[in-house]
């Protein structure tokens, strides 16, 4: 009877730590004691936004969307990609309501970690913490790869005037060993080095511009915005350029058979290119630095998605009418869609511009990606799951330097190690499920404190979160019913995660609170003292 008194006090007392909530007003506090500059207004949203989103979605995951992946794990969804995009946007603008709602009432930095702690706990907001991980961490890794796929495509445009090693580079220097593995399983004549029968890969690009992002965000980002606006112009410029060029030979046959592999060609793309809008979360995240976040930030937030979801169905329009996507696809058009058409079309000229304008995209892309992993790494810090080390500044750029530079270090190894086309599933997962937990949040907190001004409310609750957890929950599950590397690793993922607020998290959490009752008894002490 005893023991079994005890092991329900146990359960109970764990429960309540693990559910441990951080209640909004000390985030606030703790926010404006930093007080940040305010300085946004609609229109830098708008442009921030659409920086963080159009990046290696449109300019490389569409081809496999369109055309399925080479081994067939992926079907295509043909010119049907156009439905797809649309679903997947549809999933983002639920999910967009219900940040907006957060970012209005809760406009401190973390996003998705920060509302989870404020609604549902200590072990949910670590566990999104771990999740969200995967949308920026592993997301920075798969951009990264697709950079260094379209610097190498750059590069061959100047076959004629640069050395041909520089040109056409040595396969192993410039892949990942999976993708590396597959191009030499096609051409035996590949060499690939191999050190005591391993192969050595290791794409060199994507390294250094992962450390070049690295370095730039320990230097600090005053003029982020400026460089992303100019960054965003450039990228727009090629996009449009694509649309326009490409319209003239554009042959409607090719937009039949509409869907080639039906409904299932059409989720499986939508599922693809969700990672397409990944981003405008971000935004969210900087809501301490808006002027007016009240207006601007849901303005901000479904404007950028709703621009991106227009420019997105004009690529998808003009891409699938120049390639027929319900053949066979070379190599070439998987990795870089509209470079590889325009090349198709002789266009070479448009190529190259294409190959410029999605590099300075995808590094925007990058530089969102890292400071957002780390912004909220910086975060769990704070709140003790990870060591207090990280949070130390670096004394002249009053960046968190340590933890950028361990970021950017396992991205390195992420590149090294990582199967990229699970790595750029896995990031989904990740994203579906954080926002899923957004929209329970929601829910949850107009249960739980329905006094607490909301400047921006999530219109015909609760129809539309609902909506955004079946949406993304919806695309979650179809995806694990198909056969897929990513399906297993995310719950082995979130196993490690669990193992790993036991083993670190919880005590750490448990340890800094006697501190804490100890300080308060020692005072108390004194004061009797006295
Ligand atoms: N939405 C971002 C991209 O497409 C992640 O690169």
């Amino acid at each position: 009877m005893a023991e079994k008194f005890h092991r329900a006090t146990f359960t109970r007392n764990f429960l309540k730590k693990i559910t441990r909530i951080k209640n909004p007003d000390e985030m606030l506090a703790d926010a404006k004691s930093e007080g940040l500059e305010k300085t946004l207004g609609v229109w830098d949203l708008i442009i921030l936004g659409v920086g963080a989103i159009i990046g290696s979605g449109i300019f490389a995951v569409v081809g496999i969307a369109a055309a399925g992946s080479a081994d067939g794990s992926s079907l295509g969804a043909g010119p049907g990609l156009i439905i797809s995009m649309v679903i997947a946007a549809i999933a983002c603008i639920f999910s967009a309501l219900c940040y907006s709602e957060f970012a209005t009432m809760i406009p401190v930095a973390g996003g998705a970690y920060t509302y989870t702690f404020a609604t549902l706990g200590e072990f949910a907001a670590w566990m999104v913490g771990w999740v969200l991980m995967l949308e920026y961490a592993i997301g920075f890794i798969a951009v990264a790869c697709a950079w260094s796929n379209h610097f190498i495509q750059f590069l061959s445009g100047f076959e004629k005037v640069l050395p041909a090693w520089l040109a056409h580079p040595p396969v192993w220097l410039v892949n990942d060993v999976f993708s590396a593995g597959k191009i030499a399983a096609a051409n035996p004549d590949v060499f690939i080095p191999k050190l005591f029968g391993v192969p050595i890969c290791i794409n060199l690009p994507a390294i250094l511009i992962v450390l070049l992002i690295t370095a730039i965000l320990v230097k600090g980002t005053k003029d982020s915005t400026k460089m992303a606006s100019i960054m965003v112009f450039v990228k727009l410029a090629v996009i449009a350029l694509f649309v326009l060029a490409g319209a003239f030979y554009v042959r409607p046959e090719n937009w039949t058979p509409f869907a080639p592999h039906g409904a299932a060609g059409i989720f499986a793309g939508a599922f693809l290119i969700f990672f397409a809008y990944i981003g405008f979360d971000a935004l969210a995240t900087a809501a301490e630095e808006c002027k007016n976040p009240q207006k601007d930030l849901p303005i901000g937030i479904i404007g950028s998605l709703v621009v991106t979801t227009i420019v997105y169905v004009l690529v998808a329009l003009v891409l699938t009418g120049l390639q027929d996507t319900s053949v066979a696809v070379p190599a070439d058009f998987l990795k870089a869609p509209m470079a590889y058409c325009m090349i198709m079309i002789h266009q070479n000229w448009a190529a190259g511009l294409i190959s410029i304008g999605s590099l300075a995209g995808l590094t925007s892309v990058l530089l969102v990606l890292e400071m957002a992993a780390t912004r909220i790494l910086y975060a769990m810090s704070r709140d003790h799951f990870i060591s207090a080390r990280f949070q130390k500044l670096h004394p002249v750029f009053k960046t968190p330097a340590l933890l950028t530079w361990t970021v950017g270090l396992l991205a390195v190894v992420g590149i090294l190690t990582l199967n990229l086309d699970v790595a750029a599933e896995l990031c989904n997962y990740g994203t579906f499920t954080s926002f899923i937990i957004v929209c329970v949040a929601v829910l949850i907190l107009r249960k739980t404190d329905p006094e607490r001004p909301r400047p921006f409310k999530v219109p015909f609750s609760p129809i539309t979160p609902s909506l955004g957890i079946i949406c993304c929950g919806g695309l979650m599950i179809y995806k694990s019913m198909q056969p897929s590397g990513s399906a297993l690793l995310f719950p082995v993922w979130l196993g490690v995660g669990a193992i790993i607020y036991l083993l670190y998290g919880f005590v750490k959490n448990r340890l800094n609170e006697n501190k804490i009752h100890n300080e308060k008894v020692e005072l108390k002490k004194q004061e009797l003292l006295r």
